[in-house]
């Protein structure tokens, strides 16, 4: 009896000190830096720089380029849908540099 009480104490005491060490040192957010792999950008050419700054905060480059060959009212559509159902950030004015880049590398008549 007086042993079960013992370890009862003994472990109790342990419960706290870990409490009381979690106690001591909260955890703080850290800033870390994180070097993402290179090559995952769309390829280089006119409106790239559009592309990648506005399409790839959701999903991947291939996303986009694994689809199928498109003509350019498919590839303006698919960018309103971003806009307007997805709500991706686009700016009016980055649109046509995208669609154009997209019809460049994917398009179809
Ligand atoms: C706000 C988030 C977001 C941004 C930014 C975004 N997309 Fe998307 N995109 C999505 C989602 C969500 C899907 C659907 C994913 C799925 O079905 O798994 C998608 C899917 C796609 C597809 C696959 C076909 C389809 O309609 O499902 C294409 C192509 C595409 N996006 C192109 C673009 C282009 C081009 C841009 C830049 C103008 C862009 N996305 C920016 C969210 C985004």
């Amino acid at each position: 009896m007086a042993q079960k009480t013992l370890a009862a104490a003994l472990a109790l005491v342990a419960v706290l000190g870990a409490l009381a060490a979690e106690a001591k040192a909260p955890t703080l957010p850290k800033t870390v830096t994180v070097d993402l792999p290179k090559g995952l950008d769309f390829y280089a050419g006119p409106g790239a720089d559009a592309i990648n700054n506005n399409c790839l905060a959701c999903h991947s480059r291939d996303m986009v380029l694994n689809q199928p060959s498109m003509p350019k009212a498919a590839w303006e559509a698919e960018v309103a849908k971003m806009r307007n159902v997805y709500k991706a950030p686009v700016a009016e004015k980055d649109v046509p540099a995208i669609v154009d880049y997209l019809v460049r590398v994917k398009g179809a008549k």
